[in-house]
């Protein structure tokens, strides 16, 4: 069994460059469909560490990069110093002049407050501009969701009383359908030219390792308030119930689900 250490900050970039890389590997595929041109003016809405930042410069087009945490801000500026990165919040950022094009990758799901990201979004394009993203959609790791909530209720052990919150409740995301998401678009004046919510299992690197380091780099806030030893426990637990669905030869593979949307203003 690997040894479990519980890391002090929420988004390590080194860890997140590290050991999931293929968030922005899958990310690729996106850019297909953002199709970007030479001379567009492009947002990159939570860019991470830069790596889709840079491949949508490379096609030509100006960009820019924004993400909340300022670690994978600093990060990026490090890897891509010829690009400009800023920190800002989803929810409330704004730009100077109108885009040709907001894209989004494995960010949306962070973001329960979507009616103000689509806001901002809006008022960050031209007419006609496009939003581009693929996030974690309905029934998004609902396994590992499930291990996580079942584990943490029939763990019972607190520090001390009410100082955690229902297993529900430290949920951090959102995973909405395409008829919710295109429907909150469309209140705000998009077009949805384009929706899919399909399954995609994302094989997690680093062997027997891979459900705790996921847990550790995207669940940490599930783990909130607990000592380390209980935090090992939980891993371990969820690793137990997972078993048997998510971890074959030596690989585990999270339950992935996500939805793409293409939309323009109007
Ligand atoms: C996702 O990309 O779907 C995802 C990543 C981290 C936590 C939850 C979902």
């Amino acid at each position: 069994m690997t040894n479990i250490s519980i890391p002090k900050n929420d988004w390590d970039s080194a860890l997140y460059e590290d050991k999931h890389a293929f968030v922005w590997q899958y990310g690729e595929d996106l850019l297909k469909l953002l199709n970007p041109q030479s001379g567009e003016q492009i947002l990159d809405l939570g860019c991470g560490t830069g790596q889709l930042a840079e491949k949508i410069a490379l096609a030509g087009a100006e960009v820019m990069g924004i993400d909340n945490a300022p670690t994978m801000i600093e990060k990026a500026r490090q890897n891509y110093p010829h690009l400009r990165f800023d920190v800002a919040e989803s929810q409330n950022f704004r730009v100077n002049q109108p885009l040709d094009a907001v894209f989004s990758n494995a960010v949306l799901h962070w973001v329960k407050d979507a009616d103000n990201a689509i806001a901002s979004i809006h008022q960050a394009l031209k007419s006609g501009g496009r939003f581009v993203a693929e996030f974690g959609g309905k029934g998004n790791v609902q396994a590992i969701s499930k291990a996580l909530e079942t584990t943490l209720e029939a763990m019972g052990t607190r520090p001390a009383a009410n100082a955690i919150p229902e297993p529900q409740a430290l949920n951090p995301w959102y995973f909405p359908s395409i008829g919710e998401y295109a429907t909150l678009l469309e209140q705000q004046g998009f077009d949805v030219i384009y929706a899919n919510l399909f399954s995609r299992p994302t094989p997690l690197t680093e062997g027997e390792a891979g459900i705790a380091n996921w847990i550790q780099m995207f669940a940490s806030a599930f783990l909130a308030g607990l000592s380390t030893e209980q935090q090992i426990q939980v891993i371990r637990t969820v690793e137990e119930h997972l078993k048997p669905t998510l971890y074959h030869g030596g690989t585990w593979t999270a339950d992935y689900r996500r939805i793409r949307i293409v939309a323009i203003k109007l």
